[in-house]
């Protein structure tokens, strides 16, 4: 008998994923009434499974297999704590999101596919999250919004405090809002993904993160219209490595302390990216009259394809608002290293440094920066309001335009 249990775990380890031990057990979504023929709404389905799958307790890895085939799902939240260690979402197929915002009525949040409190969570596969998403994009809300409301469109995948996840090789596109929404989560990786919208929808984000830290973002494309990246209030630690980014509005900090809020964010690492026909390249954006700070931040190897604004601090940032007033409180802009980029700019001011009248922005470090025009006769300029650091080796010159520390 003794025998017999010992064998049993032994032949379970060696059927587990390599670099994981322990025993895996296996749910379907086909067995518990997935139909996948693209129109059948499979959510029940997908819920009924995921019960099952989470509160598994004698497993290490509980795994949920969802086969190539096309499944159609309303909003839905996956909702942990679990009884694994690791959750693997195998995503071999696609999931598509309703056509109509009629089958988005009673949802209370504006997500469709949701993971909140799942620890050990990890989505692999070549599987597609397609967000069906241009019906939201000229007429972003369900009948008249309350006034003085705003009206969101869901975010495709959110998740919400999932520790220790990984999200590995998914295909997304087309989201309402944004494709993926981090918040409050800590040590994740998303690494081999490809996230897709046209140029022109409208705050298709691809990753946003916020209240995160630790979190690995690698060797994706990012083409989506908007900020391939956001990285947002209460995060740090966030590395970042390997992006292939744009069309869009590049890679963004912020923005930060609107409305005079407290806001930061430190420790962020943008490394061997290609920013391509963005908007903005990397930003740093924060709101007059906020508190807190943006420090420790460090882009390196950065290339630039005819972007827009490769460069920009911003500390007067106020789209789309009337009250625009300075204000003497500030985000505090702090130890930001520019290393290693290149690339053209389409706009004369290719490095733009705006930062705030009282506090300015302190030990901003650029070194071997060159930076020249897309633009056939036009010469590339830098701008600075207020900030402060060193340059070496940068094109175009700082000297003049940087203040010392
Ligand atoms: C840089 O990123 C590309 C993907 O964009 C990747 O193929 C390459 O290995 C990375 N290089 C380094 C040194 O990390
Ligand atoms: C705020 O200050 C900046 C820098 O001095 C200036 O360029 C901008 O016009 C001011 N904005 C307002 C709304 O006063």
């Amino acid at each position: 008998m003794g025998l017999l249990l010992l064998f049993g775990v032994v032949m379970s380890l060696s059927l587990a994923k390599p670099g994981f031990s322990g025993t895996t057990s296996s749910f379907n979504v086909m067995q518990y009434g997935a139909v996948g023929d693209g129109s059948t709404n499979d959510a029940p389905a997908f819920v009924k499974a995921w019960e099952d799958v989470c509160h598994q307790s004698n497993s290490h890895i509980s795994r949920l297999i969802v086969p190539a085939k096309t499944f159609l799902l309303r909003p839905v939240i996956f909702k942990g704590p679990c009884k694994s260690k690791y959750i693997y979402i195998q995503l071999t197929g696609n999931i598509v999101a309703p056509k109509t915002k009629g089958e988005y009525k009673g949802s209370q949040i504006n997500t469709w596919l949701s993971f909140n409190y799942v620890e050990g969570l990890i989505i692999s596969g070549k599987g597609t999250i397609d967000g069906r998403g241009s019906i939201w994009w000229d007429q972003p809300c369900l009948g008249n919004p309350v006034p003085g409301t705003t009206c969101r469109p869901p975010t495709a995948l959110t998740l919400y405090r999932c520790n220790r996840f990984a999200l590995k090789g998914t295909r997304h596109l087309n989201p309402a809002r944004s494709h993926i929404t981090l918040t409050s989560c800590k040590y994740g990786k998303i690494s081999n993904i490809r996230m897709t919208a046209p140029d022109e929808s409208p705050n298709t984000d691809g990753i946003d993160i916020s209240g995160s830290s630790n979190i690995r973002v690698l060797d994706s494309f990012i083409g989506t219209g908007d900020d391939c990246i956001a990285i947002s209030a209460g995060s740090s630690r966030i590395h970042i490595a390997g992006i292939t980014c744009g069309p869009g509005h590049g890679i963004s900090i912020g923005s930060l302390g609107t409305r005079g809020e407290m806001d930061n964010v430190e420790d962020v690492t943008v490394r061997n990216c290609t920013i391509t026909e963005t908007l903005t390249g990397v930003r740093i954006k924060t709101w007059q009259g906020g508190i807190g700070y943006a420090r420790r931040i460090k882009f390196e190897g950065i290339r630039f394809v005819r972007a827009n604004n490769p460069i920009i601090i911003d500390q007067f940032y106020c789209p789309h608002r009337t009250d625009c007033k300075n204000e003497t409180k500030a985000i505090r802009v702090s130890d930001v290293t520019y290393r290693g980029i290149v690339g053209t700019s389409l706009t004369k001011e290719a490095i733009n440094l705006r930062c705030d009248q009282n506090i300015g922005c302190s030990n901003l470090v650029f070194d071997r920066v060159s930076l020249s025009s897309a633009v056939a006769g036009q010469k590339a300029i830098a701008f600075c309001h207020n900030a402060h650091g060193t340059a070496s080796h940068t094109k175009p010159s700082l000297t003049n335009c940087l203040l010392p520390n």
